[in-house]
């Protein structure tokens, strides 16, 4: 039995409605001069990287902008990110501005600029990194990944069709910059692609098995639930399910987006120590196979798995009823638990997303590859309170088809 839990994060949160002006305050702080930001062209496009740009500019800091980031990036745009890097000037901090993808090639490049190699050196397993990547000031423009204060990045294995990520607490950005008025351009669709992923984050973690029961040997990033975590993630869950209609339905809605900042905020805190499960374990080899985005993935499978989880972790996803607003009076433990799986599904109507895998081009014939390629995704599946075995998750695919 594991007697010891631990928790990381970002040091520094800066939060609020202009809080991006902070910028130049931050970056004298981490005594920068020389800034490299890493963006996509989506976020040129709605003028973020420019109000950016101008920002630093202004300040007198030499600015190099890589922003050809392409959503859900592969590994080999990595390593074009960091040869951009080095070819431009030396860098003193680098910036990841725009949703998961941008930034965990910020992470990326901030690991290979300050240990070279290759992306793949660092894949697959946790904790191996040699030590502190560059420092690193993430700002997040989608509310969803978490990533501003995770150990995660995310990358594409084209070659082996399977999203894998590089996991490590020096991974961690040295700052989160969260300023709210940066994602009401957020169009609906990523708006709701984003928002399920946080939600899907905060629920995993909150019903990740208690961290005495993960069977795992010595240091682990993803260490099942634990009390900090667990308050994080409920709060999370009730700030989504109170405000993800409305951030999708009414983007300019302020106060929406600024909860959903929040609720994906302290998802990030919360599954980075905890961890994910199911969901994500099954969406790794469901993003090699179509060409989704994550969160239209994860947030798919999540009703489905908590179904499949209802019967071991019941009394937690009894909370999770309440947090959707549920009057749970009348109900039985395993009733309860049941609506908040239901109550994710009509989420997932709500907000326009598909609830079926056909929807998004799986089919039969996929599903025992699906479940066998996540089975050995080991630090996320064995978070998962119920024991996934081949025939239980063939199963829950099959259901969710
Ligand atoms: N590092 C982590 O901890 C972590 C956790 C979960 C997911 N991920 C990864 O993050 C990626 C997904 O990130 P995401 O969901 O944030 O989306 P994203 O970064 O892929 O962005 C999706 C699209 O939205 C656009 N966009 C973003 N913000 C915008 C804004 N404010 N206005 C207009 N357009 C905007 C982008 O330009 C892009 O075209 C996936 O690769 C996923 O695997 C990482
Ligand atoms: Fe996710």
């Amino acid at each position: 039995m594991r007697n010891i839990w631990e928790f990381f994060s970002t040091e520094r949160v800066v939060f609020g409605n202009g809080a991006i002006k902070q910028l130049d305050s931050i970056l004298q702080r981490l005594k920068a001069k020389n800034v490299l930001l890493v963006t996509d062209p989506g976020i040129v496009k709605a003028g973020i990287a420019e109000t950016v740009i101008s920002l630093l500019r202004e300040a007198d800091y030499n600015v190099v902008v890589y922003d050809r980031v392409v959503p859900e990036p592969p590994v080999s745009s990595a390593m074009e990110c960091y040869e951009f890097a080095k070819s431009q000037m030396k860098t003193d901090a680098i910036i990841g501005l725009g949703g998961g993808s941008s930034i965990d090639m910020a992470k990326v490049a901030a690991l290979l600029v300050a240990h070279g190699g290759h992306p793949l050196d660092y894949y697959g397993g946790e904790n191996q990194i040699p030590g502190p990547i560059a420092p690193l000031i993430a700002i997040p423009t989608t509310a969803g990944t978490g990533s501003e204060v995770t150990s995660v990045a995310v990358l594409t294995d084209v070659e082996n069709n399977i999203k894998a990520g590089i996991s490590d607490n020096y991974m961690r950005p040295a700052v989160a910059l969260l300023d709210p008025e940066l994602t009401t351009g957020l169009p609906p669709y990523v708006t709701a692609c984003s928002g399920i992923d946080a939600l899907s984050h905060a629920i995993e973690a909150y019903t990740a098995k208690n961290f005495q029961y993960i069977q795992a040997e010595g240091s682990i990033l993803f260490q099942g639930s634990i009390p900090v975590s667990d308050a994080l993630a409920l709060h999370a869950i009730k700030l989504i399910a109170e405000n993800l209609v409305l951030a999708v339905q009414q983007g300019s809605n302020l106060e929406a987006r600024s909860n959903m900042l929040v609720g994906s905020l302290l998802a990030g805190m919360a599954f980075s120590n905890a961890g994910t499960a199911a969901a994500h374990a099954l969406a790794y080899p469901i993003g090699g196979l179509v060409k989704s985005p994550h969160g239209e993935v994860t947030g798919l499978l999540l009703p489905y798995v908590m179904e499949y989880n209802a019967a071991v972790e019941t009394k937690k996803m009894v909370d999770i009823a309440r947090a959707f607003g549920i009057n749970t009076e009348g109900m039985d433990d395993r009733e309860a638990a049941l609506a908040a799986s239901d109550a994710v599904l009509n989420l997932l109507d709500d907000i326009g997303l598909p609830t079926r895998l056909s929807q998004i081009g799986i089919q039969e014939k996929d599903i025992p590859e699906i479940a066998a390629k996540s089975l050995p995704i080991a630090r996320l599946i064995r978070n998962n309170p119920r024991v996934p075995t081949q025939q239980g998750l063939e199963q829950l695919l099959r259901n969710a088809l």
